[in-house]
């Protein structure tokens, strides 16, 4: 996790570096920092705390350098405090380093260093690359770089700058992203495309063991080895709008009001052909899908789907279990890996363990190019467009359709599956215009401190990542069970103030859930349901009844998240907590 930026060019670069560090802050905020070049010297900056902390220590201070590296820190090596924030410096502070990811034989480069006489001022992994590329450093940036890249093991993306070379940035790639931005007399580096958007949508994405060297002339791409390598410029689709609020109080709820769209957008990427794959699921003795977090939960979901029109056994693994287990994976299993960033490493490993033993991988990832689309044999992209909101919601459904889609792409009716898919959009906006009465049930739940949420069959993930979305962003505890399953212990929680929301849509189910919600009745509980518009039976039953447009059973789950989405946010926002950027997470997981 962690965000980077680099600029170098013919502007100031501290507005267009803290500009930067804002739209990178979903992935992480336990402090930030600035090092920008000043004639000649190097000033750095840094502050605890969200990006604002950085922006008010700095407001009436004259920069006005025209090269500097930014960085927001999720912590990992040494505690949130302003030594441990980056930039951070050689001895003598003439070179400045910002870095993402983990170096993982810092511990012995350190005792190296302080061998040699060097005095750590922090106790990250980080300082080690600052000190051994000062020491390194005969007269050219890119050459100390070099040598120290071979150095460093682990997963990490860092910038470097120094007071000896005022207008080059050199960044460098292995594990962590880190993207290059082309402009016209200036050049910009940053670990993800919105960083850099508001100044140019051409971009290079760097692979694992290549280097950046920028300057406001151009750019050069090496290897490890000083080789230089030749990249395409991609022109990024998106552009500022769809990574700003556009009037909606938090990305989060413009996420979620974004979801007709990313699921239309996602059908029309998939039956333009671009991306049909050159086999059918029933070539595999077994579909293993890896995730984790809410990908995980669509995961669950798709292997209903799969197994139901394909026919072949599908397992889904938590992506940080599957890799320290034992599962026996061969050349007749297909791996199917989602992630809505492409970067999350437990399951961007189990990618690469897949192959390592012949299997067939799949991804579903929403950021194209980022490293599990590389690495996949074959990827389905989801185009929910960037979602910046740390909570997932529109790359959820747009992940659900590209499975079903996949699912049933095996089925002898394919096409009529597709056009019943293709009713999914308009119901969620239906959905969505008269879905007032959630605001005013989360302001008589948002003082509650635990809830449960139940559901079966395609309502289980459901019901898993309606408690997800309430726990992550309001800090309420809340469990999502089969709701089957409860008489076999939570059943033993239910009294006159455990609200239990209950996903029950007339599916095939429907009966057996409508005899649980019965059981959380005669104990008391407050149930919160979601089914069907004009379920009388179901609305009778529960004490608080959210209703979602009638819809086929398998679909069902595009749109009974959706209350839960918006349950889950408005509690949050209505207790004032920060929905976008909720305490501890970080959007993009790229640590163990
Ligand atoms: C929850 C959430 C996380 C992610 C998880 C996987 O709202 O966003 O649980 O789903 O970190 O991330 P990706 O899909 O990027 O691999």
């Amino acid at each position: 996790m962690c965000g980077i930026i680099g600029y170098t060019g013919k502007e100031t670069a501290l507005p267009l570096i803290l500009g930067g560090l804002e739209r990178l802050e979903y992935r992480g905020y336990d402090s930030a920092g600035v090092a920008l070049i000043e004639g000649n010297k190097l000033v750095v900056e840094k502050q605890v705390g969200k990006i604002r902390e950085l922006v008010k220590s700095l407001w009436g201070k004259p920069y006005k350098g025209k090269t500097g590296i930014g960085h927001t820190r999720w912590a990992t090596h040494g505690e949130p405090s302003t030594e441990n924030a980056h930039p951070h410096t050689d001895e003598k502070e003439e070179f400045a380093v910002v870095h993402n990811g983990i170096v993982e034989n810092y511990l012995e480069l350190r005792k190296e260093l302080q061998k040699q006489g060097v005095k750590f001022r922090s106790a990250t992994d980080t300082e080690v690359i600052a000190h051994l590329i000062a020491r390194s450093y005969r007269g050219d940036l890119l050459d100390a770089v070099l040598e120290v890249v071979n150095k460093l093991k682990g997963a990490f993306a860092f910038a470097v700058i120094t007071v000896h070379e005022p207008n080059r940035v050199i960044g460098v790639k292995q594990g962590s992203p880190l993207v290059v931005g082309i402009g016209e007399g200036e050049n910009f580096l940053a670990s993800d495309i919105p960083a850099i958007l508001p100044y140019t949508r051409k971009v290079i994405t760097l692979g694992d063991g290549e280097i950046a060297d920028i300057t406001p002339e151009g750019v050069n791409i090496y290897d490890f080895e000083g080789n230089p390598i030749t990249k395409d410029i991609t022109l990024v689709p998106w552009d500022i709008i769809s990574a700003e609020k556009s009037g909606f109080k938090h990305f989060m709820l413009k996420e979620i009001y974004e979801q007709p769209k990313a699921v239309g957008d996602t059908i029309r990427g998939l039956i333009s052909g671009e991306e049909e794959l050159p086999f059918s699921l029933k070539e595999f003795r077994r579909i293993l899908v890896i995730a984790c977090g809410t990908s995980y939960h669509a995961g669950l979901i798709g292997k209903f789907w799969i197994e139901k029109y394909s026919g072949v056994p599908t397992e889904v693994v938590y992506a940080s279990e599957f890799r320290y287990g034992d599962f026996p994976v061969s050349e007749e299993d297909l791996i199917l890996a989602i992630s809505q960033s492409g970067e999350t490493i437990d399951t961007k490993f189990a990618v690469n363990y897949a192959k390592e033993k012949g299997a067939k991988t799949l991804a579903i990832v929403n950021v194209v190019g980022s490293s599990i689309d590389r690495e996949s044999d074959y990827t389905l992209h989801t185009h929910a467009g960037p979602e910046i909101g740390v909570a997932a919601t529109k790359t959820f459904t747009a992940q659900l359709t590209a499975l079903y889609y996949l699912a049933s792409s095996s089925h002898p009716q394919r096409e009529k599956l597709t056009s019943e898919l293709m009713k999914v959009p308009s119901k969620i906006e239906t959905l969505l215009d008269k879905s007032e009465e959630i605001e005013s049930l989360a302001q008589k739940f948002m003082k509650k401190r635990d809830f449960l949420y139940l559901g079966r069959y395609l309502s289980y993930p459901i019901a898993l990542e309606g408690a997800l979305k309430l726990k992550e962003i309001s800090y309420i505890h809340a469990e999502g069970y089969p709701a089957g399953e409860m008489k076999h212990g939570p059943i033993a929680l239910i009294d006159e103030n455990m609200p239990v929301v209950v996903i029950a849509p007339q599916d095939r189910v429907y009966e057996k859930t409508l005899s649980n919600i019965e059981e959380v009745k005669t104990r008391k509980g407050i149930v919160i349901s979601v089914g069907f518009e004009g379920d009388q039976k179901l609305e009778k039953l529960s004490d608080y009844f959210l209703k979602v447009p009638p819809l086929e059973e398998d679909l069902t789950p595009f749109l009974t998240v959706v209350p839960l989405q918006l349950l889950a946010y408005h509690i949050a926002s209505k207790l004032g907590l920060d929905v976008d950027q909720p305490r501890n997470l970080a959007k993009t997981v790229t640590v163990e």
